[in-house]
């Protein structure tokens, strides 16, 4: 939700209206997600944990749109979702970053394919570089950065499509827990500066529970949300409170059930 003229806009709503989806596996079909029904409002910030397998990816992959071979809807913004777009950014837990390319250079490339003119990409560039704190590594390349930094980068080439949503599948799963710890007061920045509706999945139940508005937990075979847990507490949140270590332990026990 950003404000713009003074008026807050509402772009960023999604609507995953009774989604099925199966894949082919040795000519048999082997469903994966079963009826997920989500309404997640525009600047939410949303978390799904679930076991490795239950689908969580995969529901990613249809919301970006890599994906169009399922039953049921996905609406953004009451629009369905044909196709990749600039509405939605994603970051996977590597960076994917182009290892011959730039810091700066990976972060255009997407604003280079949209024909965007060259002093707004730099204007974007320049923008989404200082919001993830890399300002001075503009010319560096991948292999000069450290993990934290190479995830701030694919944030970043992320946000400079100005996306409504940003999808993140365990985009800190791979960092150590200092540099995670930070990322994610840096994520929680980022999201309230600019408003993006977020959706993050995360094997880190703490972590749901730091940074999200609600906390979405899958179960396996086939994928289906089995409890939507609204995270009420106030931010900056303390990960010693008692209620929040009530939450996490609420949560753990959906995941094990
Ligand atoms: N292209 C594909 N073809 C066939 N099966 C697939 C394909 N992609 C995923 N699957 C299967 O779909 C299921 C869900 O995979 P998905 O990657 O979405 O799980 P996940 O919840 O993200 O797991 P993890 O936590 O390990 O990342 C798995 O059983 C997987 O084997
Ligand atoms: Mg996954």
């Amino acid at each position: 939700m950003s404000l713009s003229h003074g008026v807050i806009d509402d772009q960023g709503a999604l609507a995953i209206r009774a989604v099925s989806k199966s894949y082919q596996v040795d000519g048999r079909a082997l469903q994966v997600l079963k009826g997920i029904a989500l309404d997640i409002a525009p600047g939410e910030f949303v978390s799904v944990v679930g076991a490795s397998g239950c689908g969580k990816s995969t529901l990613l992959r249809l919301i970006v749109g890599l994906d169009t071979a399922y039953d049921g809807a996905i609406l953004l913004d009451g629009r369905r979702i044909e196709g990749p777009g600039p509405d939605r950014g994603i970051v996977f837990q590597d960076h994917r970053l182009f290892p011959w390319l730039t810091v700066a250079d990976n972060i255009s490339l997407g604003l280079e394919a949209a024909n965007v003119p060259i002093p707004e990409q730099q204007r974007r560039v320049a923008e989404n570089i200082a919001l993830v704190g890399l300002d001075g590594f503009e010319n560096a390349y991948p292999h000069q950065l450290s993990g934290g930094m190479a995830q701030r980068a694919a944030i970043a080439r992320a946000l400079v499509g100005e996306p409504e949503i940003l999808l993140l599948d365990e985009p800190l799963g791979a960092l150590d827990s200092l540099t995670r710890a930070y990322l994610q007061e840096e994520l929680l920045r980022i999201w309230r500066q600019g408003g993006v509706t977020m959706i993050m999945v995360t094997h880190d139940v703490e972590e749901a529970v730091y940074l999200s508005d609600r906390v979405v937990v899958m179960e396996p075979r086939p994928g289906r949300i089995s409890a939507v847990l609204p995270v009420d507490l106030p931010r900056p949140r303390d990960r010693a409170a008692a209620e929040f270590i009530r939450l996490k332990e609420r949560i753990l026990r959906a995941l094990s059930r």
